[in-house]
């Protein structure tokens, strides 16, 4: 019997930055198009969907209402541990939700600490520094080039060509930009020129592994540099800038495929998750970041691309998240048949 599936999401916003907001501040929220595609498969599936803006009326909404399960795409609107809110609301109301808790959503927005955990547990990160406003910052440690970037945003978001710096001379603008515009912490790291990849995970005890996407720079101009940046992510969509299935060695590919899934059971991640990697220069993969709420764009996200590529269509994609954790919860039972026992 179909489940009552409640879906949380964060929807885009049409309206423009404002004066003091950097023209990426929306770039995390899902667009309708998400939202309908992951409502069709779901709904294709038997189940009944109820749509749920993550906002301060969904409570109400979801005491109300009291889905089986909620599939859940919020990324959260405000606070350094945004994607984490609602997460804990759920586990307040005992209602069961996809993909990771709590803990794991708060450690992986925040780069930094997911960095310290990398570390505790051996996988190989660029080292960096933590620069909160104000502060001078304390890079002696680290070699040129360096890579700046927000320290908890997603999407690219603040990350284009000049997130590289060479020398000295660059590296405070550099900073500079991320409290002016994003106003948190800067996270500064050794720039690491190597090859890029992504590897998505499905599933908790026994993980399947999606093709892995290589990201091209080769089609770049120039001046763009090696870097998966926001504009990149917006405007080159086109396969030709991605490679998928890799081109890599099998002993290439079970590497990538070890250190990503060591990244995120460092942080707990469970049914879905996407690390983004980066050779450095002797050719080891080092993780950048783990992002336990993949993008879930049909044909446009990392994610869906590389489930087509496995063959996977999008409805098989959304439904294998979602009987990932049905199963984690032991969720046989629906709301109707509890309510009729
Ligand atoms: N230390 C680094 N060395 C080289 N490139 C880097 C480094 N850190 C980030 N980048 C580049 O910037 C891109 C975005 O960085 P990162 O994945 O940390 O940001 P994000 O905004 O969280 O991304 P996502 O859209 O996956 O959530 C990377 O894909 C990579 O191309
Ligand atoms: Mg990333």
């Amino acid at each position: 019997m179909g489940l009552t599936v409640g879906l949380l999401y964060n929807l885009g916003k049409d309206e423009l930055p404002g004066d003091d907001e950097p023209p990426d501040i929306h770039a995390e929220f899902d667009r309708e198009e998400t939202i309908h595609a992951v409502a069709d498969a779901l709904r294709q599936a038997g189940h009944q969907v109820i749509h749920i803006e993550a906002d301060e009326l969904a409570w109400p909404l979801l005491r109300e209402t009291r889905p089986d399960i909620v599939f859940n795409l919020a990324e959260g609107r405000h606070g350094p541990s945004r994607e984490a809110q609602f997460p804990a609301l759920l586990d307040l109301m005992g209602i069961p939700y996809t993909g990771s808790g709590v803990l794991t959503l708060a450690l992986s927005l925040d780069k930094a600490m997911a960095k310290r955990l990398f570390q505790a547990e051996g996988v190989p990160t660029p080292a960096f520094e933590v620069v909160p406003p104000g502060a001078i910052p304390r890079v002696d440690h680290l070699s040129y080039p360096l890579f700046v970037k927000p320290a908890h945003e997603g999407s690219s978001m603040g990350i284009g060509p000049s997130s590289v710096v060479r020398d000295e001379l660059a590296l405070a603008p550099a900073i500079a930009n991320i409290h002016r515009w994003y106003r948190q912490p800067a996270l500064v790291e050794e720039f690491l020129e190597g090859r890029e990849f992504t590897v998505g995970i499905l599933g908790n005890r026994d993980p399947y592994f999606f093709p892995i996407i290589e990201v091209n720079f080769d089609p770049c101009p120039a001046e763009h540099g090696r870097v998966y940046s926001y504009h990149f992510k917006q405007h080159w969509d086109d396969w030709k800038y991605y490679r998928c299935p890799a081109p890599v060695t099998d002993a290439e590919a079970a590497l990538l495929r070890a250190t990503a899934l060591r990244a995120s059971r460092a942080l707990g991640c469970l049914d879905v998750t996407r690390v983004d990697l980066r050779l450095d220069s002797e050719g080891t993969p080092n993780v950048l970041e783990v992002n336990p709420l993949p993008g879930m764009c049909p044909g446009f996200s990392d994610l869906p691309r590389m489930a087509e590529v496995a063959g996977m269509t999008y409805s098989e994609l959304v439904i294998r998240i979602l009987e990932s954790a049905r199963e984690r919860y032991g969720l046989v039972q629906t709301q109707v048949e509890r309510q009729t026992a």
